[in-house]
């Protein structure tokens, strides 16, 4: 595979390095790590602020007709279900012709009752598909012939009726066909368009109104939930209207506050045999990671070489998981099974949704971009604002009575469980329920603490970055926990 280098000369952001088609969610984070925590680096790290107020009389638009075609009958090589699937195009910004791609798996049943649950994946210029839908939490995963689907037992739309979105346009098949677009992306844009792909998508779907609704997501969509949260709030209370019922959102190795972020990683790798205590202390002593240090010692950028070093053989994002060796597609099927993650997944993913067939079924690419679907944007090419921290949206929904729940995998080492124990704690929350394990299927699915006000933190033992990939009983447990408001099981006992 081509490996592809962008540079910049003007200390503008870009989505550096990527392998075409293999660029990984977690990889486009670290990318974008690395320059936002240099000087100059042109981002915005100031707090989220908001968006303005939408004019919904200029961004609501009519959506009569739009869902029935928008139904999928039938994805190329799917098993026979029961639910019913959607997807299709919201319009954003009419005078750009900016559109944003959905996916939708209503519930396995009851879908009149349960919640709508929106994920989001990160990067940032992941996509939802990519990750969410097809490797992690969706109903069907992809065979590595690239061609058929086989289904996801442990799949999310067991506990709600999930929407995946494609988010901001430039990622997988969102698009906007004024290309300037891509490189004024940022945090607040993407809150501002993801907003007004929800009220366009209630209408569309209007026996969703009013539905209980959460938001969920991992990696850098630690920035997007809770500032597209933030976003409805703020209409809501503008509004006087409850225009979308917002009760709660989970965030899962999310990126939070950018120091202990990275502390936290260094202590991790230390704490993991990962580097030495010796280099650990070298950047414990050299390096400045608050928000305002600029550049670092030459001591500082040796230590991290040497960091580098040690850690460049491994899928830091699951530090016991295998690497993808042969990532040609098979003739037929390999075997396939849920509970063991095929590390070559993104491949077979990125087969699969570039093919004509599987897009018209799907209603996706109906302009004809001018490049393939990808896992992680090509096209992005700047990212304009990324607060340093979040943790301010977090007490905001603490003090509007919304759920907030904080999940980690345990063996990600790029924003691990360190980090967000870390993150949380810079709040200085008082416990309500004190540390304990947490039980699925008779064994120890991880460990969780409640904090008042209310934060549920749960850590899913054994998995990466992608917590349902890796655990995806547990995962599901965790959400259903979640969307029923129901602490974590404290006992073996009752919870096959
Ligand atoms: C983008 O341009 C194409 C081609 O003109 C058009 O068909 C499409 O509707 C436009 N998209 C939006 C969102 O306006
Ligand atoms: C963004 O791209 C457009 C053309 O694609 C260019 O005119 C504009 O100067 C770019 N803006 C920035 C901030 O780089
Ligand atoms: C908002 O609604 C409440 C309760 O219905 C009402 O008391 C209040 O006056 C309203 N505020 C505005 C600004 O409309
Ligand atoms: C840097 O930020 C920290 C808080 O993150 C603050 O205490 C410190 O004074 C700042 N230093 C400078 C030089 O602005
Ligand atoms: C940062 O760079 C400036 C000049 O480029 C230099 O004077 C300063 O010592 C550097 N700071 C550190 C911590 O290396
Ligand atoms: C994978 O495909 C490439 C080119 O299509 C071929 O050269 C290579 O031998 C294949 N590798 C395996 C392990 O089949
Ligand atoms: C869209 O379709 C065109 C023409 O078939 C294809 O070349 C392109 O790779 C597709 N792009 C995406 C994002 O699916
Ligand atoms: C376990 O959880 C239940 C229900 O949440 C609670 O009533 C009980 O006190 C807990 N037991 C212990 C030992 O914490």
């Amino acid at each position: 595979m081509e490996k592809r280098l962008f540079s910049s000369l003007l200390l503008v952001v870009l989505f550096l390095v990527g392998e075409s088609h293999c660029k990984k969610q977690a990889e486009q984070l670290g990318h974008f790590y690395n320059v936002k925590l240099k000087e100059n680096s042109g981002i915005d790290t100031s707090l989220f602020e908001g968006v303005h107020h939408v004019k919904r009389a200029s961004k609501v638009h009519p959506q009569e007709g739009l869902k029935e075609k928008d139904r999928i009958d039938r994805l190329p090589g799917q098993p026979q279900v029961k639910f019913s699937q959607y997807g299709g195009y919201v319009t954003v910004d009419k005078s750009a012709g900016r559109a944003l791609y959905y996916y939708f798996a209503e519930a396995q049943k009851s879908k009149e009752s349960f919640p709508l649950l929106l994920w989001l994946n990160g990067g940032p210029g992941c996509s939802s598909l990519a990750y969410g839908a097809m490797q992690e939490l969706g109903p069907f995963r992809v065979h590595s012939d690239g061609k058929t689907l086989y289904k996801n037992l442990y799949s999310w739309n067991n506990a709600a009726n999930v929407l995946f979105l494609e988010s901001p346009a430039g990622v997988g098949f969102s698009y906007s066909n004024t290309t300037s677009d891509y490189n004024e992306s940022g945090d607040r844009k993407t809150a501002e368009d993801s907003y007004v792909f929800l009220v366009n998508w209630l209408e569309r779907f209007p026996e969703y109104k009013g539905r209980d609704f959460y938001i969920a997501g991992e990696s850098y969509a630690g920035h997007y939930v809770p500032q597209l949260a933030h976003t409805i709030l703020s209409h809501n209370k503008k509004t006087n209207m409850t225009i979308i019922n917002l009760k709660g959102i989970m965030i899962g190795n999310a990126v939070i506050n950018d120091e202990t972020d990275v502390r936290g990683m260094y202590e991790y790798f230390k704490n993991h045999a990962l580097i030495s205590y010796e280099v650990a202390d070298q950047i414990q002593k050299s390096c400045d990671f608050s928000s305002n240090a600029s550049n670092q010692s030459d001591d500082c950028d040796a230590a991290t070489q040497v960091v580098n070093q040690n850690i460049y053989y491994l899928d830091i994002y699951n530090i016991y998981a295998p690497l993808c060796v042969h990532s040609n597609l098979t003739a037929h099927p390999k075997r396939a099974s849920i509970m063991n993650f095929d590390p070559c997944s993104d491949y077979y993913v990125y087969a699969y949704l570039n093919r004509p067939d599987v897009q018209e079924a799907m209603h996706a690419n109906v302009t004809k971009l001018g490049h393939d679907w990808e896992p992680c944007s090509d096209i992005l090419q700047k990212w304009n604002d990324s607060p340093s921290t979040v943790t301010p949206l977090l007490q905001e929904f603490m003090s509007n009575g919304l759920r907030v729940w904080i999940f980690s995998g345990d063996t990600d080492g790029r924003v691990p469980v360190t980090s967000t124990q870390m993150s949380i704690n810079t709040m200085n929350l008082p416990i309500k329920t004190p540390w304990h394990a947490w039980f699925h299927g008779g064994e120890v699915g991880g460990y969780t603490q409640v904090y008042k006000g209310d934060l549920t933190f749960a850590t899913v033992r054994g998995a990466g970055h992608q917590v349902p990939s890796y655990q995806p009983k547990r995962a599901l447990s965790l959400v259903s926990h979640f969307l029923n408001g129901s602490p974590l099981p404290n006992t073996s006992r009752y919870t096959n």
